[in-house]
């Protein structure tokens, strides 16, 4: 039996789950992959007490990994995209395969990445990147071939995840449940990338030039976190039937693709609506197949083992003819479609305004939403507390640009009946 030599840059969780996984599943993997998968270097700032190193070469220095002639393939789980690029790079041009679970890196140099390997001959795998153990890579890439992907959205980060759920199941504010999600250790080294929506962009842009066939489009993604989210608007947001969540969406579309993450609310109703808690899920609408859900752990370190090990055996198991190419399609046939700017593109809205209770206000509001073609699905307004001359109005909209209700709301927030901003938050039905 032949054996593939594996050389794990990084030894930190994931990289500890992925050696022990290995370790632990030798026989099973041995017989899936019809290969010996060994790893014979670790290059590691430090050892891991949870590996048991011994008869392995270990290496201070990383790049003595990527130098050496014995090693098939790099796992790369050191993470930033510097010194990671330069690894990266190294490895393939000394002719490794890669497997990495650096959504950052890919999201921002994945062009660069997969031209380099695929001129030099071999492959990046990344499954870990994104959605932690939950093989969407797989799913868009192989699984779903046959389909045009009409649109996909997701639950992609699970911290962001966990404290809009305990926000909504016990009404906590965000900076407290912040603080917890961190203590677990879900939460990114610089969290701002959770709770700001950068981790969930780097996600969502990889999962669309998967499903749509275009390049790596980091720069184009609209993102926004969930920190300005308020208990009151999660509240809100049940009384009409909605739960609130942050979403990865990519939409194709006639004029091009949207490429977004928000909070969102979505139907109570819908299978993702109950993805609480540090899960992940990704919604994906096939033209051929209709709508599939993948469901599990985004985060940790034996499910993303799971996704780095599933991509180890893909390649001790492929030979060269059956190579992949990173993004489905060969770099030379992947599209130039445009992405639609944000002002542009239509959802229904939900939006919150602490407004004077006097005659006249509401019929202003709706006269304003009129003169710009906003028509309004649904309204709540709640009786003003005892010695209170302020109410919350929450209107629900029907489809509408975000460049005409950015005109509403200005105008709405320069009334003097209004009392400062207005909250807006997209709604999807994610009905097809
Ligand atoms: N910080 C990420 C999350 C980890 O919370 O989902 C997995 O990418």
């Amino acid at each position: 039996m032949k054996s593939v030599n594996i050389g794990i840059c990084g030894l930190g969780t994931v990289g500890g789950g992925t050696f022990n996984v290995l370790r632990d599943n030798a026989e099973l993997i041995t017989a899936r992959a019809a290969a010996r998968l060994q790893v014979i270097h670790v290059g590691a700032r430090h050892d891991s007490p949870a590996c048991d190193l011994a008869g392995i070469r270990v290496s201070r220095d990383i790049f003595e990994v990527a130098r050496d002639p014995e090693v098939d393939i790099l796992v790369e789980l050191i993470g930033g995209t510097t010194v990671a690029r330069e690894l990266v790079e190294a490895a393939i041009i000394a002719g490794k395969h890669v497997v990495t679970a650096n959504k950052a890196l890919i999201a921002e140099f994945g062009n660069e990445i997969f031209a380099l390997a695929e001129k030099h001959g071999v492959e990046v795998r990344y499954e870990a990147a994104i959605a932690g153990g939950i093989p969407i890579v797989k799913a868009l890439r192989e699984g779903l071939a046959a389909n045009r992907i009409e649109w996909l959205a997701g639950i992609i980060n699970g911290t962001g995840n966990y404290i809009l759920t305990e926000m909504r199941d016990r009404g906590r504010e965000f900076a407290d449940v912040l603080a917890e999600a961190q203590a677990l250790g879900y939460a990114e080294a610089d969290p701002a990338f959770d709770v700001e929506g950068t981790d969930a962009a780097h996600k969502l842009v990889i999962l669309a030039s998967l499903a749509f066939g275009m390049p790596l489009q980091f720069d184009a993604v609209y993102t926004e976190g969930i920190t300005e989210l308020t208990t009151q608007d999660v509240g809100y947001a049940l009384e009409l039937g909605y739960i609130i969540k942050h979403l990865g969406i990519a939409k194709q579309t006639d004029q091009g693709v949207e490429l977004r993450v928000h909070p969102t609310l979505i139907p109570d109703d819908l299978l993702l609506a109950e993805v609480d808690g540090v899960k992940n899920a990704i919604l994906v609408e096939g033209g051929a197949v209709g709508p599939t859900l993948y469901y599990g752990a985004g985060a940790g370190a034996r499910p993303t083992a799971s996704a780095v090990v599933a991509d180890l055996i893909d390649l001790a198991r492929a030979d060269v003819s059956a190579r992949l190419p990173a993004l489905g399609v060969a770099i030379a046939d992947l599209r130039n479609v445009p992405i639609i700017p944000i002002e542009k593109v239509k959802t229904p809205w939900y939006l919150r305004m602490e407004v004077a209770d006097k005659p006249g206000v509401l019929s202003r509001v709706a006269s304003i939403f009129s003169e710009q073609g906003i028509s309004i699905e649904a309204l709540i307004q709640r009786a003003p507390g005892q010695g209170q001359t302020l109410v919350s109005l929450i209107v629900l909209t029907n489809k509408a640009p975000q460049g005409s209700v950015d005109i509403a709301v200005s105008e709405i927030e320069a009334l003097e009946t209004i009392n400062g901003k207005v909250t807006r938050i997209r709604v999807e039905a994610l009905d097809g």
